[in-house]
């Protein structure tokens, strides 16, 4: 069988938690592939909201089995939090949750480098979500970095010593260095017991296993986090996460050849949203930016900043669905565009004197200006939509407009946070 891939287009809160969920029933098989507990992925049903950070969002389907790829880095501490936060639902989580030896493990002085870097670097700070991720994915590359793999081994206490030694020579060119060894005395106790639990959990080869399962004819969900404008290649660097977000990360982060990879569904808000530094074009720093804040309860699921919003930029939705090979559009949040009398789509930049409508090298706010299309707007509340043929005309002129600019079609219009606020849509026969 075949792997599909889902993920966000955008510079993440995309709604990724949601859609997993809703899609779960169609596979066997749900898996993580990059990122750690940066992410907040939030699934809402029977009245109860639920935010995942390292678990696959497929936790919560009966018969589903969730894997933690090798791409993927755990914080231990945080990741026992969210399994104890599952306790009630009776899972047997030693079934259900799979982890990669190959995964690697976020260490408490991960963390406190990720705050000193960010600290020292002022105004440019990247605006990380200081849960280690940069560090921990610099080990990895610069191979010094400690795998789930390593607490099943003897020598696991002396490879942590190392790391934490080369750690700590980091640490001491900073002047916060005493209180950074105060804070690691108090993380670590935690860190360790949490260590402890993991080795009882079920570790995998999970590339043998994710292939085995192919062949035995299962179907995989490959789950993305964070979003394609942060991808550490392809995002708008340096204020980009430290993994690879893309498609082509499924493949580098479960071990999945590229051409078993089937579907690829790209998320994407029906406005935009950054959450932390960086270029954002078609940022609105006015009320109208505070309203689709107001209204889309625009705040991170994991730090809880507010988060910047701004309207649809479709040169960068373009650019993040021709890196994914985009198949299938899901349009996130368009009950929050409720109540616009006209609403803005961002279709090129002018660019040093001329008219572009690709993403440029430097998307620095003063170097591009967003050139928009203006839409009518919509005043019908949408939440409780269920079919797409009633929706309000301008909604529908909206999703054709957005269709006709991109080339592909979208099968999923949400109109809420809970599963039961989605709308497939049958897809439309739209030229590439
Ligand atoms: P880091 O991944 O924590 O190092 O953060 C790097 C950048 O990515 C910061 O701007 C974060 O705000 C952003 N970021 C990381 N994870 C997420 C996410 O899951 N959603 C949205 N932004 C994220």
């Amino acid at each position: 069988m075949a792997v599909d891939v889902l993920l966000g287009l955008q510079w993440g809160d995309e709604g990724k938690g949601k859609i997993v969920d809703v899609l779960t029933r169609n596979y066997d098989i749900i898996a993580r592939f990059q990122g750690g507990p940066n992410a907040g992925h939030t699934l809402e049903f029977d009245g109860i909201k639920h935010v995942l950070h390292t678990i696959p969002s497929g936790i919560f389907h009966p018969g589903a089995q969730n894997v933690i790829g090798n791409g993927v880095v755990i914080d231990p501490v945080i990741f026992q939090g969210e399994i104890e936060k599952l306790e009630s639902f009776r899972l047997n989580i030693n079934e259900v949750l799979l982890i990669s030896r190959k995964a690697h493990l976020i260490l408490p002085s991960h963390r406190l480098l990720d705050a000193a870097s960010e600290a020292a670097k002022g105004k440019n700070k990247i605006g990380s979500t200081l849960k280690g991720i940069g560090p921990t994915y610099m080990d990895k590359t610069g191979r010094n970095g400690l795998r789930v793999g390593d607490i099943e081994l003897d020598d696991f206490q002396e490879r942590y010593d190392s790391l934490l030694n080369k750690h700590k020579q980091i640490l001491s060119h900073y002047e916060e260095y005493e209180a950074y060894l105060t804070k690691l005395e108090e993380l670590e106790p935690a860190w360790f017991a949490a260590v402890e639990r993991l080795r009882g959990m079920t570790l995998i080869d999970s590339e043998h296993m994710i292939n085995q399962s192919l062949k035995a004819g299962k179907s995989i969900l490959a789950e993305g986090a964070q979003g394609s404008l942060l991808d550490i290649d392809f995002g708008s660097y340096p204020f980009v996460t430290s993994s690879t977000t893309t498609c082509a990360g499924s493949c580098t982060g479960l071990g999945i050849a590229p051409n078993r990879i089937q579907k690829v569904y790209g998320i994407f808000k029906a406005y935009c949203t950054r959450v932390g530094s960086g270029p954002f074009p078609t940022e609105l720093e006015d009320e109208t930016g505070e309203a689709l804040r107001a209204k889309g309860h625009e705040f991170g699921a994991t730090t809880g900043r507010p988060r910047r919003c701004g309207w649809l930029d479709l040169p960068a939705l373009k650019y993040a669905i021709e890196i994914n090979g985009v198949t299938d559009l899901i349009m996130m949040k368009s009950d929050v565009l409720s109540g616009f009398s006209t609403i803005k789509v961002c279709t090129g930049y002018r660019y040093k004197g001329t008219v572009i409508d690709y993403l440029p090298y430097n998307i620095e706010n003063d170097l591009v200006e967003p050139i928009y299309t203006e839409l009518a707007g919509w005043q019908d509340d949408l939440t409780g939509l269920d079919n797409f043929e009633t929706a309000p005309q301008a909604l529908k002129d909206y999703v054709a407009f957005v269709q006709e600019q991109t080339g592909v079609p979208i099968t999923i219009v949400s109109v809420g946070p809970d599963r039961n606020q989605t709308i497939h849509l049958a897809a439309q026969n739209v030229s590439a």
